[in-house]
């Protein structure tokens, strides 16, 4: 394939500081071998998550010019609120500060205790907020969805048949069902038009709504124009209006492709959960016309979420992670087949496989790029997923060893991604050196953040 150039030339830079290994050895070290615990001014690239960390247009920065800071009524609000009509067609949209604000209100109006509610796979907060609702979260993708080289057009795509069974044994129990477009936890693989038709379809044949989970809902409707039959001549925008024509509503963190750094939305058709949602907004969000955000915040998102339907920017965007994923694979270097739209995802039991899961294979290889080229990406596997056995005390390895190098939008530019692919590679060739980790402190809950480690 030829180039494709970056489609935005550059206004405003912001200087990222060079540092030297010894110096990121040291760094490193003071961190508890946990790039959580690192300084950002210490990081030389961040592809910790792709999630609030985008830059913003020239167009949206003059809007935020425009905020209307009224507390009530504001202007700026009826501009978010009709963008997000004009892409959703959704009656009710409730603005929030981010998508788990827009996920916690939905959930508490909806689910109860003893409650089941299928998705593809649900990201972390979904599940967290349905479990803390004493629920249960399902996750049906497809196999394929789960064998890291496999190579399948829409990996997100949920199992019907599993749905169905689920829906046939416990439709008394669930009360809305989900699809999570990219899916996200499950390497940002979408999910195709007819999928979310026959979700749509087996739901509403049980009378149950259906839900999206839509933070990234451009990346997954320009991957459907990509790839799914029939939809080869339509626009981004009407394919994501007909994605989202099959739902009951949606929840959205605007952090990722409402192109903005804060924000968020919960939007639905049914007039009575409106008034609950917007009820329990009030408590602890804000008022309907602002949901936790500022005037000008919303300014910024009813701009980004018409650029992100621009598809110079969705080809140049899925290409970057594409080209790095290519240029892994002729390396030797395992990943996910195909790369989804916002990361790349190593198989870090492939790249060190004389480290055993016990030793967090995946730790060692965050800790190892930050020291070898000051880059910072997230363990997804033992470290994030592993449980401990309640008996024994000994620690049940996650299904898979992974590492996520997710990517901010319109933030780096080729020379980045080729300076980030040589370390890679570089750390591959220098993996046999390569040493397990140990933990040395852990947390409670949700040990990632905040665990200390040591090289064993
Ligand atoms: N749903 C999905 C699929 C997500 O990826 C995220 C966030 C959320 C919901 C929650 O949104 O952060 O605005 O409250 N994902 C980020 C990530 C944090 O790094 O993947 P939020």
């Amino acid at each position: 394939m030829s180039i494709i150039i970056e489609p935005f030339r550059i206004k405003v830079v912001e200087p990222i500081r060079q540092t030297t290994e010894e110096e990121r050895v040291e760094i490193l070290k003071n961190a508890h071998y946990n790039p959580f615990l690192i300084k950002s001014d210490d990081i030389l690239i961040d592809f910790l998550t792709d999630s609030g960390t985008g830059a913003m247009s020239d167009r949206q920065w003059g809007a935020l010019m425009q905020g209307d800071e009224s507390y009530a009524g504001s202007r700026s609000f009826f501009r978010f609120e009709s963008v997000v009509k004009k892409i959703t067609g959704f009656k009710h949209i409730i603005p929030t500060h981010q998508g788990r604000a827009a996920e916690r209100i939905l959930f508490s109006i909806m689910v109860q205790k003893g409650d089941i509610v299928p998705n593809n796979t649900h990201f972390d907060t979904t599940r967290a907020n349905i479990e803390f609702n004493d629920a249960e979260a399902v996750d049906l993708v497809i196999p394929e969805g789960k064998i890291p080289e496999l190579e399948h057009p829409f990996k997100g795509n949920m199992d019907l048949e599993k749905l169905e069974e689920l829906l046939e044994k416990y439709h008394d129990r669930i009360p809305l069902g989900m699809v999570t477009i990219t899916n996200n936890s499950g390497g940002g693989q979408p999910v195709s038009m007819e999928n979310i038709r026959e979700v749509s379809r087996l739901l509403h044949k049980y009378n149950m709504p259906f839900f999206i989970d839509a933070c990234r809902f451009a990346e997954n409707a320009y991957f459907i124009k990509l790839r799914e039959k029939g939809y080869e001549n339509k626009s981004v925008l009407e394919i994501a209006q007909e994605i989202f024509s099959y739902a009951d509503g949606c929840t959205m963190s605007a952090k990722k492709d409402g192109l903005v750094n804060i924000g968020g939305f919960l939007a639905m058709n049914d007039d009575e959960l409106a008034m609950k949602a917007r009820t329990l907004l009030i408590l602890t969000e804000g008022f309907p016309s602002y949901g936790g955000l500022a005037g000008r915040d919303l300014e910024a998102l009813a701009v980004g979420l018409e650029e992100v339907l621009n598809e110079d920017y969705l080809k140049y965007r899925l290409r970057t992670a594409e080209y790095m994923g290519e240029r892994l694979l002729d390396a030797g270097i395992s990943i996910i087949r195909p790369t989804g739209g916002h990361a790349v995802y190593i198989d870090a039991k492939a790249f060190y496989p004389h480290i055993p899961p016990s030793q967090f294979p995946g730790q060692t290889l965050v800790c190892e790029l930050y020291k070898k080229g000051g880059i910072r990406g997230v363990e997804i596997g033992s470290v994030m997923f592993g449980k401990k056995d309640k008996e024994t005390g000994e620690e049940i390895p996650a299904p898979m060893e992974l590492v996520r190098l997710a990517f901010p939008r319109r933030v780096y530019t080729q020379s980045h991604f080729d300076y980030a692919i040589e370390k890679i590679i570089e750390t591959f060739k220098d993996r046999e050196n390569a040493k397990g980790m140990k933990i040395t402190w852990e947390p409670p809950f949700l040990r990632h953040f905040t665990a200390k480690f040591e090289p064993v």
